[in-house]
């Protein structure tokens, strides 16, 4: 925490030097005051000491009595105005350092981060987390800086200035009033205690609060589908409530903490009247720059343990906030680049798994011993059910994550050796449901390489068959989609997808069974997309179809994560098996047709 504030050092210096200034000032305003009290008094003969000014200074004997005074009130609206000034200057200052500065840059380094991690880091927290701490959570370092760390040194600095002007006044008033501030240490730290845990939980009842929205807003068409409309509202309004009612904790706890800080500081005017007035009485402690500058001074000593309770009740608030940001701030990139890392701006495309298993966590592996090689230019089709594996395996390849055990190679590299981002170039991913931004269509083709020309676009959406549907639009290229791509079908989406691996001309093509979400209708379109977008390419697609299974020049079948048949289609036709099975289901009659009149079709 103290490191992230490090950089803001000069500019808190500067708020500092400003506050000390102030301090001056009061103290100023606070001992001509009493300097002023004891000059009246003197004159009207009541005291028969005169005044102590400070520094030593002696007012010319000339003056008089109504010249003296108005020298000192001067001074005082001096030191108002001085003050003012200051003031102002504090609060554009700080404003400055903590608003436009922390802020800004912090949520600048957690997005920044962000981009880095790797999908470990994503598949444990959920989608509320994440974007509180890029809004909320900053503000709670911000709140750090500004409520605690400043306001924690004025503190300590103001309390030893007091405690040196009151101990230079009279020390057995000063040790007198202060007898309870041991009490007051006790309950502060029995209060910090109390509450921390309290702000931990809220944060995460605000997350709970931000994913029931983000998922309400995403899932907008399940909702209304199932009109459970009611139930949301009643599910929003519960997370809510849980976080009022924690918020009403915590402020039952403050409300109780307040109070008790006020009770033991107005305990010391008590004191102080007692014991300073006796010693004024008996002419040991002057009136004026005495008992009534002790006063003032106790009363300032007072706002700032009061204080004390706003600054520990921020630390246990900003804390629990700032250490979200930092879990993020701090946590490992799993997947980067090794320091002297293989370059490879272009790959030939041969990829080996060589015994590779791997589990998301502890649990049951998702990937066992899988062992296999393929030629550059040769296309995969993988096979499975639903949690076979098949996903997984696709992102291996990518280096979405790392294997467990065995290693993956791409034209005899292992992945861990090879720089991150000329591989990711190396690779046209298509996913099932695909991500468009609200941007152009143009602008969603060249997502991956965005100084591509515009011909460049047209080409690669004329192999994945774009080209026909984007060209009816009345913007063309130019047609900015709505959030998540919306306006479009889920085809039409897909291809573009499509056109959007091409573009990069990448050695790898990875589809996960792009066709999944399609309708039948537009499922041929896809398909033949798919089967342009292969060409020339080292090609992994995840697919049911007999049509896209026939092209591929080697068969996998994954069940619960193991190779459990490799071959090509003709093979596997002739083998018992998943694959046979799969092949009947799809309305094969293997008695009619042989497989050699079927990769004919
Ligand atoms: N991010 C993840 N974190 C934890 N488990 C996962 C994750 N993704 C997938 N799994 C689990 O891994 C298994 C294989 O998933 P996946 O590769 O997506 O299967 P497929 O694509 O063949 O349907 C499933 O049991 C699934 O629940
Ligand atoms: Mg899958």
């Amino acid at each position: 925490m103290l490191a992230l504030s490090w950089p803001y050092r000069w500019g808190c210096a500067r708020l500092l030097a400003l506050q000390g200034a102030l301090m001056a000032t009061t103290l100023g305003a606070l001992g001509l005051s009493g300097v002023g009290i004891d000059v009246v008094l003197f004159h009207a003969h009541v005291a028969n000491r005169p005044a102590a000014y400070p520094f030593g200074f002696r007012p010319p004997a000339s003056w008089s009595p109504l010249a003296e005074v108005a020298f000192i009130a001067g001074l005082i609206l001096l030191l108002a105005v001085v003050r003012g000034l200051l003031n102002y200057v504090y609060a554009v200052e700080s404003g400055k350092l903590i608003h436009e500065q922390i802020v800004v840059e912090l949520r600048a380094r957690v997005y920044d981060k962000l981009q880095r991690l790797s999908f470990r880091f994503f598949d444990a927290q959920t989608t509320g987390a994440i974007i509180n701490r890029v809004t909320s959570d900053v503000q709670s370092v911000r709140a750090f800086v500004d409520g605690v760390i400043i306001q924690l040194v004025i503190l300590v600095l103001s309390l030893v200035c007091y405690l040196v002007y009151m101990l230079r006044i009279d020390a057995g008033v000063t040790f007198a009033c202060l007898a309870t501030t041991p009490v007051l240490w006790i309950i502060t730290v029995v209060f910090s205690r109390l509450v921390r845990p309290a702000y931990d939980r809220t944060r995460e009842l605000v997350d709970r609060v931000v994913l029931t929205l983000a998922e309400n807003i995403q899932g907008v068409h399940v909702v209304k589908g199932f009109g459970r409309e009611d139930q949301e509202i009643a599910k929003f309004g519960s997370t809510l409530q849980a976080v009022e009612d924690q918020q009403q904790q915590i402020f039952w706890k403050v409300s109780l903490f307040t109070p008790a800080i006020g009770l033991l500081t107005q305990l010391n005017v008590v004191i102080l009247l007692a014991y300073g007035g006796w010693l004024v009485t008996e002419e040991r402690l002057a009136l004026g720059t005495g008992l009534v500058v002790f006063a003032g001074l106790l009363t300032q000593f007072a706002t700032q343990v009061a204080n004390l309770t706003n600054i520990t009740n921020s630390i246990q608030q900003s804390l629990s906030g700032a250490q979200r940001v930092f879990a993020v701030l701090d946590a490992p990139i799993e997947i980067q680049s090794p320091p002297g890392a293989v370059r490879m701006p272009k790959a030939e495309g041969m990829v080996r798994f060589e015994h590779v298993s791997f589990a998301y966590d502890s649990t049951a592996p998702v990937l066992r011993d899988v062992s296999f090689a393929v030629e550059p230019g040769r296309c995969v089709a993988i096979l499975g059910a639903t949690g076979a594996g098949k996903s997984t395996l696709l992102s291996l390849i990518a280096r979405f994550y790392d294997p467990t055990a065995g290693r993956v190679l791409l034209d005899g590299h292992d992945l861990r050796s090879l720089n991150v981002d000329d591989l990711r170039h190396n690779i046209g991913l298509v996913f099932q449901e695909s991500f468009l931004f609200s941007n152009s269509i143009a602008a969603n083709i060249a997502y991956g390489q965005p100084t591509a020309t515009r011909s460049q676009i047209e080409r690669a959406a004329q192999i994945a068959c774009a080209h026909e549907f984007v060209s009816g639009l009345s913007e063309g290229y130019d047609t900015v989609l709505g959030e998540w791509g919306m306006n479009l079908s889920g085809g039409q989406r897909q291809r573009l997808a499509i056109a959007r691996a091409i573009l990069l001309d990448p050695a790898l093509l990875l589809l996960d069974d792009p066709a999944a979400s399609i309708d039948p209708h537009t499922e041929q379109e896809i398909l033949e997309a798919m089967h342009r977008a292969m060409q020339g390419r080292t090609t992994f697609v995840v697919a049911h179809r007999l049509s896209t299974l026939r092209h591929a020049d080697l068969v996998i079948v994954l069940e619960q994560g193991r190779i459990v048949q490799v071959g090509t289609h003709e093979e596997l036709l002739e083998l018992p098996g998943h694959y046979r099975t799969a092949a009947t289901i799809q309305g094969i009659d293997l008695g009619l047709r042989t497989p050699s009149k079927l990769a004919l079709q």
